[in-house]
């Protein structure tokens, strides 16, 4: 897809996220996805997570077991309904969910411990990506984690790979691009996902 989704517009995006929602959670987890956003977040021991573009909020359950506050934003009114599901009864952290943008954020400057970003980054243009990524800049006090498609100089990837993974992202990140908001990136680990997605941990500068 993504050069077609990301041609359906923000509304028609968010109809097909809609759509999709229901049997989301599910199909993502049968390829292993669950454990690489566990693995993201493993070592955070306290503070507050932002999670933009959180989709069913499947990261906020190990945090909330933590004690670890979580904040959820996505723009698909379904996908929080889900999300909400995962969140009840989970804590002793506290969760809240939200509906907005990830291009517009409402929050204060510099107001989370950590800014989360999971499969989402990916579905936007490059100027949309630019809004967003300068926006989670600006709104965490210092730490930025993704799972999301990188481009990496260590990638030996197939072309078929990545006509498997234009289904959701024909527009991997450079590293530049995180440079470019006043971030540090650096990719740690192998990449996941028939080697299409990477984790990137990045400080403010
Ligand atoms: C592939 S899902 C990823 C969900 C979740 N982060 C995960 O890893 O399972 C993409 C999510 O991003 C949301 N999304 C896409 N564009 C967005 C935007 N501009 N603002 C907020 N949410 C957006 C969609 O509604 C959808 O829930």
């Amino acid at each position: 897809m993504s050069a077609s989704l990301r041609a359906l517009g923000p509304r028609g995006s968010d109809r097909w996220w809609s759509l999709a929602s229901p049997g989301y959670d599910y199909t993502v987890g049968l390829v292993g996805w669950h454990r690489w956003q566990d693995a993201l977040v493993s070592d955070v021991a306290s503070g507050i997570v932002l999670d933009v573009g959180c989709g069913p909020a499947h990261l906020a359950q190990g945090l909330l077991r933590r004690g670890i506050d979580y904040v959820g934003v996505d723009r698909s009114h379904t996908m929080l309904a889900h999300a909400a599901h995962a969140v009840r009864g989970c804590g002793p952290g506290r969760a809240h969910l939200l509906r907005a943008d990830l291009t517009a954020l409402p929050f204060t400057d510099a107001c989370f411990d950590l800014v989360v970003s999971t499969g989402v980054l990916g579905l936007l243009d490059r100027r949309a990506r630019n809004t967003a990524l300068t926006e989670i800049a600006r709104v965490t006090k210092g730490e930025v984690r993704l799972l999301e498609p990188i481009v990496r100089g260590d990638q030996n990837v197939d072309r078929w790979r990545w006509r498997l993974l234009a289904f959701v992202s024909d527009q991997p990140l450079e590293l530049t691009e995180l440079q470019d908001v006043g971030l540090a990136p650096r990719v740690v680990g192998d990449s996941r996902f028939a080697g299409t997605y990477s984790f990137v941990l990045a400080t403010k500068k």
